[in-house]
């Protein structure tokens, strides 16, 4: 029986196609800056307002926020759901023809909500293949998207591997914190390098291989670069569903409520084991 969520999954998958085909031809930035200060792709506000228009469609939609955005959306306020969008994630990727992605969250409350108030969450990969990983319900499950937005399943029930292979941490090096860099020394004598400076893609391979992913707060900029309600609690709700943890150096993700709807926050997702060796490494 499908529900107002299955509606709102089926909207992002029949969107993915159109911002799939939609990236060739926008591959410049637009004039503006979005709300965190950096530039903004063709590409950016062409799938933000694409999803916009679709999710508000549908009547469980309240309302709609994005990181290309400054204020919420707002289309009833007394509607059950409302969703947070990073509509393209790792756009910077786009111009070196690089893996970037759809991420988005859908809470039970108005927005900003802490990740406590999320009932699904998932994310559309623009790779090879284009795939959609869903979290609900405490599974996760991953799908090809057809061209004619429709989803195969392929996997109904992806879970971290138990054997941690991979790292990936953004930032500077130089900007990295005593702590963390003490902390990573480690971890890249255990596990193997793999950036590519796209979140979805980089979790993806986590996901896939196992290990951890994240990008720390800075020497001079200690919230990090990523946002806490368009990137922190939906990828968090994912790889805690499959089995693994999420941490912003000293809590769960979905434990952190942000003070604004662009809040910025540390953010590691992965194995439990390497995100509990992080917290002690960074609480010390
Ligand atoms: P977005 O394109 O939505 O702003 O996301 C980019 C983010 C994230 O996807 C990625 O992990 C990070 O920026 C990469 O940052 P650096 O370019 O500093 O490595
Ligand atoms: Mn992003
Ligand atoms: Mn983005």
């Amino acid at each position: 029986m499908s529900d107002a969520i299955d509606e709102i999954l089926d909207a992002v998958a029949a969107t993915a196609p159109e911002v799939r085909d939609g990236l060739a031809g926008r591959r410049v930035y637009e004039s503006g800056e979005n709300p965190s200060g950096e530039q903004q792709l063709e590409a950016d506000v062409y799938a933000d307002e694409l999803l916009e228009e679709r999710l508000l469609d549908i009547d469980a939609v309240g309302s709609y926020a994005s990181e290309e955005r400054d204020d919420v959306v707002e289309d009833d306020p007394d509607a059950e759901y409302h969703v947070a969008a990073d509509p393209l994630d790792g756009s910077s990727n786009l111009k070196s023809n690089n893996t970037m992605g759809t991420l988005f969250g859908v809470y039970e409350s108005p927005l900003p909500a802490s990740g406590r108030d999320l009932v699904a969450s998932g994310f559309v990969l623009y790779g090879p293949i284009t795939t959609m990983v869903v979290a609900r319900d405490g599974g996760v499950t991953e799908a090809v998207l057809e061209d004619d937005g429709t989803r195969q399943v392929v996997d109904e029930d992806l879970s971290l591997p138990e054997e941690p292979t991979v790292y990936g941490f953004g930032g500077r090096v130089p900007q990295w914190t005593d702590d963390f860099a003490g902390y990573v020394d480690e971890v890249e004598d255990e596990l193997k390098l793999r950036y590519g400076g796209a979140m979805i893609g980089d979790v993806n391979q986590v996901l896939t291989y196992g290990g951890i992913f994240g990008y720390p707060g800075l020497e001079g900029r200690p919230e990090g670069k990523l946002r806490l309600l368009f990137e922190g609690h939906p990828i968090a709700y994912v790889v805690e569903s499959a089995g693994g943890a999420s941490s912003n150096g000293e809590r769960s993700l979905l434990d952190c409520e942000p003070d604004g709807l662009h809040q910025r926050t540390p953010l590691f997702v992965g194995d439990d084991g390497y995100i509990d060796r992080l917290e002690d490494a960074l609480g010390e």
